[in-house]
């Protein structure tokens, strides 16, 4: 009797305190230089496989409304809304041939408008993606632009004149040979394409391509957005005279063709000329190569971006694995280089990359839901803005397609070609994209066990992944357990504790290959993070008793009492543990 007794009154304690934690208020941390996209938590949706209203197969507006109550439900304050611009969808979107229009299949400007305003009311803001390094070959300025050469147009684009001969390669992601110069013949010169045929790029070095922009940017913002999100852009800037590379340059593309001359200059005019004026947030896709490069494009002083979104974390993840000691030295590395200035995004996915617990954690049964819950916990309690990626909150997994008839992303479906072109091992190949082909991260979003997991009354764009049977929202709503749930704590901790925002983050057990654990620390609070990246059991020692066990993945941890800086972790667990 005792003992029970004991028991209850220690449940009854554990969850005053922990109630106490999670209504911590604000004000009581005296932390400076706030700012709402620093506290924000961003939950990037992906519309056209999102929720489809109309019963074309492919998600649209209306279908993100009716969802509003969800998105909200989830805690979250931002949400980042791949390109829904007018668009022939050579690439999903990232081919705008309208920028001031709304794509057929997503809807109208009025769908727009009411999502804006129903997000607004529920107290989400709304980051738009702009995707300027390129149009779209059927935007009508490039239609101008290739009519002549002597079309005022002419300039918005990069023409090389065919008399002037070949001009030096310059490598194409998504094209079928590699090339990114386009020969065509109505005016014999070639265009530059850094991504598609269908996605010519814009001269940046125009005054008017600039104004142009910005007017397009201000018309957004005035329809009360609250933020972009810089496609490709540390890509719009090029040195005009096309100079040869070395050779091998398209191994290291990124190096030669990032940050081009005046890229700091346009993003300061841009700036001026619109960030300046609204209350918006802003971040580039890419981070430029290195340190000080990420430092220029968001050091307050200078006047450009708010924060960098930076690839050298989720680069890690590869089909044979990662060391997770490289995993810790890089995110460690950027944190203390934006310690005292800057702002960093942290994410582990995006509509680019394969799903979150394919690549990083381990989607067999035994431990899917346990590693989603893992690496939830290590982007929520870093230092920095996380990004969030829609569906990853269910614990989605990789579909693995088998043939490239599944595939619907064009730069799958240009290389496969490209692979056999070259009589290259494409069954070799196929097998790489089953991890890591983006379409992975596009199948339809799993709202419940009905049919096409309740994305469609269509035929779906792109198929659903099968086990939406039993991975999906409806499920995991009545399952206080569920990873769903588990990402609604971790959000609504974070959303309590400014310290899991600013707080000074420390590398524990530096040398643990299996074990991430570090603390944040600030303004008289000390959380601590442990995380097994593995499936095995795992020890470490992090030389402070761990105590105070806030959540965790496994749901016993409440009755766990470790008062010892030792602890054996069971597989993929993770512990957030209050030490002050
Ligand atoms: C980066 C975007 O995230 C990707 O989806 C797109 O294909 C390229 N930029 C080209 O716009």
């Amino acid at each position: 009797m005792k003992r029970i007794l004991f028991s209850i009154s220690l449940v009854l304690l554990i969850s005053l305190y922990a109630k106490d934690v999670f209504s911590q208020t604000e004000s009581s941390t005296g932390i400076t230089n706030r700012k709402w996209w620093k506290e924000a938590v961003v939950y990037q949706i992906y519309p056209r496989s999102f929720k489809d209203s109309d019963g074309d197969g492919i998600g649209d507006l209306k279908g993100i409304i009716s969802k509003l109550d969800y998105i909200k439900s989830l805690g979250i304050d931002v949400v980042w809304l791949n390109p829904i611009y007018s668009s022939p969808n050579d690439d999903n979107g990232y081919d705008v041939s309208d920028y001031r229009n709304i794509m057929k299949d997503f809807g109208t400007m009025a769908d727009f408008d009411s999502l804006v305003k129903g997000m607004h009311a529920r107290g989400i803001k709304l980051v738009m993606d702009l995707v300027v390094n390129h149009s779209s070959d059927e935007h009508e300025w490039f239609k101008q632009s290739r009519s002549s050469r002597t079309n005022p147009y002419r300039n918005y684009y990069h023409w090389w004149n065919a008399d002037r001969g070949k001009p030096a390669p310059r490598y194409s992601l998504f094209d079928v040979n590699h090339d990114a110069w386009k020969y065509d013949s109505l005016t014999d010169a070639y265009y530059l394409h850094y991504f598609s045929r269908k996605q010519p790029d814009l001269n940046w070095e125009n005054p008017q391509v600039r104004m142009e922009v910005f007017d397009i940017m201000k018309f957004w913002a005035d329809k009360g957005i609250d933020g972009f999100r810089l496609d490709a852009f540390q890509f719009a800037a090029k040195d005009t005279s096309f100079p040869a590379f070395p050779a091998g340059y398209e191994k290291r593309f990124q190096l030669y063709y990032a940050m081009g001359p005046h890229l700091h200059d346009y993003l300061k005019e841009m700036n001026k000329e619109v960030f300046s004026k609204y209350d918006v947030m802003s971040v580039a896709e890419g981070a430029g190569n290195s340190f000080e490069d990420a430092h220029d494009l968001v050091d307050p002083v200078r006047k450009e971006l708010n924060m960098a979104y930076a690839f050298e974390g989720v680069d890690i993840a590869k089909p044979q694995g990662y060391r997770l000691l490289h995993f810790k030295e890089v995110f460690s590395r950027w944190d203390s280089a934006f310690a005292k200035n800057g702002w960093l995004s942290i994410f582990l996915s995006n509509h680019d990359q394969a799903r979150l617990v394919s690549r990083f954690g381990n989607d067999s049964p035994a431990f899917r839901e346990l590693s989603a819950k893992m690496l939830a916990t290590f982007i929520m309690t870093m230092r920095g803005t996380p990004f969030f990626y829609n569906g990853d909150e269910l614990g989605m997994t990789n579909i693995r397609f088998t043939k490239i008839q599944d595939y619907r992303d064009m730069s799958i479906i240009n290389e496969y070609q490209h692979q056999k072109n070259i009589h290259a091992d494409t069954l070799k190949f196929l097998e790489l994209e089953k991890f890591e082909s983006r379409d992975n991260g596009r199948t339809p979003f799993q709202w419940d066990n009905s049919a096409n997991a309740g994305f469609t009354v269509g035929i779906p764009w792109i198929q659903v992944n099968p086990n939406y049977k039993y991975i999906n929202a409806a499920i995991e709503e009545n399952d206080p357990n569920s990873c769903l749930n588990y990402f609604r704590n971790l959000v609504k901790l974070r959303k309590n504790n400014l310290v899991l925002v600013y707080g000074k983050y420390k590398l524990l057990d530096k040398d643990n290959p299996n074990v991430y654990a570090y603390t944040r620390e600030g303004e008289g609070k000390k959380f601590l993070i442990i995380l097994n990246f593995s499936a095995t059991n795992a020890q470490t020692h992090v030389g402070v008793a761990i105590q105070n066990i806030l959540l965790s993945n496994y749901n016993d941890n409440n009755d766990r009492k470790v008062r010892q800086p030792v602890i054996v972790l069971r597989p993929y667990e993770a512990l957030i543990c209050l030490l002050k």
